[in-house]
């Protein structure tokens, strides 16, 4: 009889415990929800590519693994202050990577050909002008030059 009521004690305490979890529990949620949500909404959700070798105007050797991404079409570096693309056919675009909204990073999208800023939906075109806003000055537009062995892109302004 005495070992069966510490039981029920324990087995109340025990009760008890789960339900503070169960709040504790439910107060983290909420937490981690609310700051999901506030996060996701002022956060750069732009992955972060492989940064290419280069900084920025000058010559950038596809041939290093850092560009490796040059390689594919599609695929895109960040150079420096610049955004290199190798676009839809094949040829190689570098703009200016900061969105002329409020600076985030732009994206390459290969199946619409564009250049997409995650923050607040502005896209630009391979030649940098604004195809959507809220973006109203165009990307910065760089020259590109492939080396005749294809191994090296030169980047003027
Ligand atoms: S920062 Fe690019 S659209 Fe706002």
């Amino acid at each position: 009889m005495e070992t069966q009521k510490t039981e029920q004690l324990n087995r109340g305490e025990f009760l008890r415990s789960l339900g503070m979890s169960s709040a504790a529990l439910m107060a983290f949620y909420c937490m981690g929800t609310l700051t999901s949500c506030s996060k996701d909404s002022s956060s750069d959700p732009t992955p972060t590519p492989t940064p290419g070798t280069g900084t920025g105007t000058g010559t950038l050797d596809l041939t290093a693994s850092g560009n490796s991404a040059l390689k594919t079409e599609g695929g895109y570096i960040y150079n420096g202050s610049m955004i290199v693309a190798r676009v839809k056919g094949g040829s190689y675009v570098a703009l200016s990577r900061a969105c002329t909204h409020q600076g985030t990073n732009v994206q390459y999208r290969l199946t619409q050909n564009d250049f997409y800023c995650p923050n607040h939906g502005s896209e630009f075109s391979p030649t940098g002008a604004v195809e959507v806003g809220p973006a109203g000055t165009p990307l910065t537009l760089y020259k590109t030059a492939l080396s005749s062995d294809g191994n090296t892109l030169t980047i003027t302004t």
